[in-house]
């Protein structure tokens, strides 16, 4: 009997184990991950999850029984040490050696992780994985000041819980906008702003040089000499893809495990599948790595298509979403390299998009509170062509359902 193992026990690592067996795969389907949880929802971790309006046994995506009944045997709790790929066998830390015929690689990112002196503290936090959040939502319900290092989706979550739950909050970013890395200045000084009205005090172009820590308290001290206390600090600086394993093995790796647009990678009995992937997506001219969850689905279906035989390249339009108090913001497309803005709405006014244009061609929106705009963006975006009279997409009294 054949036997497909994937290594990473995530939502990408579940979708390629369950559109195997979707797809008529009647051998071994092995699921082996180094968390101990089944997989789970990750998005949560840093809204409902923190707040304490859900529990972590709600974050399953499926029942313990789901994974028998689909023949998915899953080795959960203990890292891949090794991976042989010419003699396709899998090496787990605890000794098990597990032979494969194919293998999907779908093994995430993790934190980037804050190396100032000062920073190996306890207090200094980070949001990634349930034991992350786990941890976060003790220390929180224990904290009056918060302070938080980086100013992007993990820090403005974070900081929209802590000031819910009465928490003094510092965010201290780099750039001199928040969100820099995904959105445009217009969307980045809502965001500000939101976040300064419920009196987050945001403080951008800060270099954080060092951390104090005393038992009673940890102050940030930053490069122009000014300081933060705080009883606990969250950083959310990026994640890095997890690549090791894919690279020690010899596979092809470049700011993320190398695939095609059939998720294949440098071996031909290896896919891989997700935030841990530098990938071709027909749709765009050049290889990405991007951490979405839509990604991790989408692609992770191509990948068990390709380890089926039944190869069909990925070209899927991305889209992302932050929730922040009573802010949704969703995102589509790539807005990278864009060159014209045209904004929807007023941002005064708390729900409004953004159109983002290339060389006269849609490329990315982000939509605040404005969901079936997002909703109808993301089919413009997917569009050939891909050219919308900018006007339309400003007026507001134009449905823009009826110009697509
Ligand atoms: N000090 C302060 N800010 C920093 C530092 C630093 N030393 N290093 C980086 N930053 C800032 C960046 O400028 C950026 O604004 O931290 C922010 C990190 O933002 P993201 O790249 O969005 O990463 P993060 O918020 O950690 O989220 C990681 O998790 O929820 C997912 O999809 C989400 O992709 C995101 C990922």
């Amino acid at each position: 009997m054949k036997r497909f193992i994937i290594v990473g026990a995530g939502q990408a690592g579940l979708q390629v184990a369950e559109s195997l067996r979707r797809g008529g795969f009647d051998g071994e389907v092995l699921l082996v991950g180094e968390e101990a949880s089944l997989p789970y929802q990750r998005p949560p971790l840093s809204k409902k999850y923190l707040l304490g309006e859900v529990e972590a046994p709600r974050l399953l995506f499926r029942p313990a029984d789901h994974y028998a009944k689909l023949g998915i045997a899953c080795h959960l709790g203990v890292p891949v040490a090794k991976l042989d790929k010419e003699n396709r066998i899998v090496y787990l830390a605890d000794g098990a050696e597990l032979c494969y015929d194919r293998l999907a690689l779908t093994t995430g990112a993790r934190v980037r992780e804050l190396t100032v002196p000062g920073a190996g503290d306890p207090r200094v936090c980070y949001l990634r994985g349930l034991n992350d959040a786990e941890n976060l939502r003790v220390r929180l319900s224990q904290a009056r000041r918060v302070a938080i290092i980086g100013g992007g989706f993990i820090g403005l979550e974070v900081a929209a819980i802590a000031r819910g739950l009465g928490c003094e909050v510092a965010v201290l970013e780099t750039q001199s906008r928040v969100l820099q890395r995904v959105v445009a200045p217009v969307v980045s000084d809502f965001f500000a702003r939101i976040h300064r009205e419920r009196g987050v005090n945001i403080q951008l172009a800060q270099q954080v040089s060092a951390i104090d820590a005393t038992p009673d308290a940890l102050t940030i001290i930053t490069a122009d000499g000014s300081s933060v206390v705080a009883d606990l600090i969250v950083a959310g600086i990026g994640v890095l893809p997890n690549i090791e394993l894919a690279r020690a093995s010899g596979l092809l790796c470049d700011g993320g495990i190398v695939v095609d647009e059939f998720a294949r990678t440098s071996d031909p009995s290896i896919v891989s599948a997700g935030d841990c992937t530098m990938h071709r997506n027909l749709l765009y001219p050049r290889p990405h790595r991007i951490e979405s969850v839509q990604n991790a689905v989408d692609q992770a279906k191509v990948a068990a298509g390709t380890l089926l035989d039944h190869p069909v390249a990925y070209a899927q339009v991305p889209w992302f979403w932050s929730d922040q108090y009573d802010f949704k913001l969703q995102m589509t497309g790539i807005s990278t390299g864009y060159d014209e803005l045209v904004l929807r709405g007023e941002p005064e006014k708390g729900a409004f998009s953004v159109f983002y244009y290339a060389d006269e061609r849609l490329i990315a929106a982000d939509s605040i509170n404005r969901p079936a705009e997002h909703m109808v963006s993301r089919k413009l975006i997917a569009t050939p062509g891909g050219c919308y009279p900018k006007a339309q997409l400003a007026d507001t009294a134009i449905d823009l359902k009826t110009i697509f």
